[in-house]
Formats: structure tokens, sequence, C-alpha cells
């Protein structure tokens, strides 16, 4: 793990182009990025008319399958073949209420008060200022719309197999919750929706990795 912030975003954009074409042949992303939508499905009340960002997409696993709830989807990853595939597999299953974006939202603000909900999975822990990010979040959603955000809960840093492009070893949830509060965050929730278990660390020992939900709605 390094802690430059410039070495994080280059490490991420090339680990995440070459992973992109074979994302989702991994069965524990495909499980975890539907558990994520449950939960955000369960949490959120989600309707026909909501315009939707989802933060650091990937392949869109989450985005395509909350796409027939919403009315209109905005996917937005720094990796230019993580949306490739997004596009191409939209495109297989006749979804066309996905656009994706390129674009980093921690260097470059987006319009604010624009979407009716924020979501990201699996992806402030490649942020190094997550603080910064939920902020930018806040201000991109309307008043009185809504902020979800998925991630590993703190981890001893075995989790990934290469840690180049992480900037923590999991995020713990009551931080989300304080940064969510400092930002005048209404009805606040953290839950952990699934675990994780595979065989890790350099002793390959079979370990339980929790994920959490934070959401909250916008004052
Ligand atoms: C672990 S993947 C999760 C992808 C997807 N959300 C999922 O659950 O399958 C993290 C994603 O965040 C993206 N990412 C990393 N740093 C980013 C940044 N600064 N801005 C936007 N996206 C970023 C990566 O390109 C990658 O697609």
């Amino acid at each position: 793990m390094t802690s430059d912030p410039e070495h994080i975003q280059a490490d991420n954009v090339k680990r995440f182009d070459d992973a992109a074409a074979d994302w989702e042949e991994k069965p524990l992303r495909v499980a975890l990025a539907r558990k994520v939508a449950e939960a955000i499905q369960q949490a959120i009340p989600l309707s026909g008319t909501m315009r939707v960002l989802e933060y650091g997409c990937g392949t869109g696993m989450v985005s395509r399958t909350l796409s027939p709830h919403v009315a209109h989807i905005t996917a937005v990853d720094t990796s230019p073949q993580m949306l490739q595939v997004l596009s191409e597999k939209a495109g297989e299953e006749k979804i066309v209420n996905i656009e994706t974006l390129a674009h980093d939202l921690t260097s470059k603000p987006l319009p604010v008060n624009d979407f009716d909900l924020v979501m990201s999975s699996m992806t402030l822990h490649h942020i190094p200022d997550f603080k910064a990010l939920l902020h930018h979040f806040f201000a991109a959603v309307k008043p009185g719309g809504y902020l979800a955000v998925a991630d590993l809960v703190t981890e001893d840093g075995s989790f990934h197999d290469d840690n180049s492009g992480v900037a923590h070893y999991g995020i713990n949830p009551e931080t989300i919750r304080s940064i969510m509060s400092a930002n005048g965050g209404l009805d606040i929730a953290v839950k952990e929706i699934h675990t994780i278990d595979k065989q890790q660390g350099g002793d390959a020992t079979r370990r339980s990795y929790p994920i959490f939900l934070a959401w909250c709605r916008k004052a």
C-alpha cells in the first residue's frame, strides 16, 4: 500500500483496466454486487422517477441490477475499460437508461443538487481522502435525496492479493456514520449486509471479511 494519492490513482486505473474483461468471472464479486443491490433496494425507496449516480461503478453490476427500478443512472468510473465492459453488457441486456462517464470526482466536482441517489460499492477503500469524496457526494445529491455506500469493514491488509491502488485496509463504518452526520445527513443507518469468505493472506487460512452498507438522506 502506498500513501501517495497520485500513485494510488495511477495504480487504480491500470489495475482496473487490466481486470475489466474478466471482472465478472469471479462468483464472489457477482454475489457481493447482488447483495449490495438488494440492500440498497431494501434501504432506499427507489422509484421510476429517480436520477442516480453510481461512483466507482466498475462493470456496473449494481447499476444494471437496479436500472429497472429508477429513471436514469450515470455510471462513473476512472477506468475506461471497466466502462467499456459496462456498455457492452448493458447493450446485451437491452438496458437503455445507464450512461457511462469517465470522471474523477476527487479532482473535479460534478454539478450540485443533481441526483436523487448517489451510491457507491467497494470503491471508497481505493480513495485516499474518502471524507472529501463523501462531501462531493452530498453536494451532488438533491436536498431530500439519498446516499448509500457499501465497503469492506476494516481488515488486516490480507483482503486483496495485491494492495497496489488500495488506500485503506477497509473502512470503519462508524467513520462513515460520523462523516454523514458532519455533512448534515438525516436518518443515518449502518448495517452489515454480507460476508466474503475466502482463503487469503500469507498463511492462506480461510478468513471472513464483512461488508457494510451505510445510508442516509440529505437534509
Ligand atoms: C473494487 S472495484 C468495484 C467495482 C464495482 N463497484 C463492483 O462492485 O463490482 C472499484 C472501482 O472503483 C474505481 N475507482 C478507483 N478509484 C476511483 C476514483 N478515484 N474515481 C472513480 N472510480 C474509481 C475502479 O476503477 C473500480 O472500477
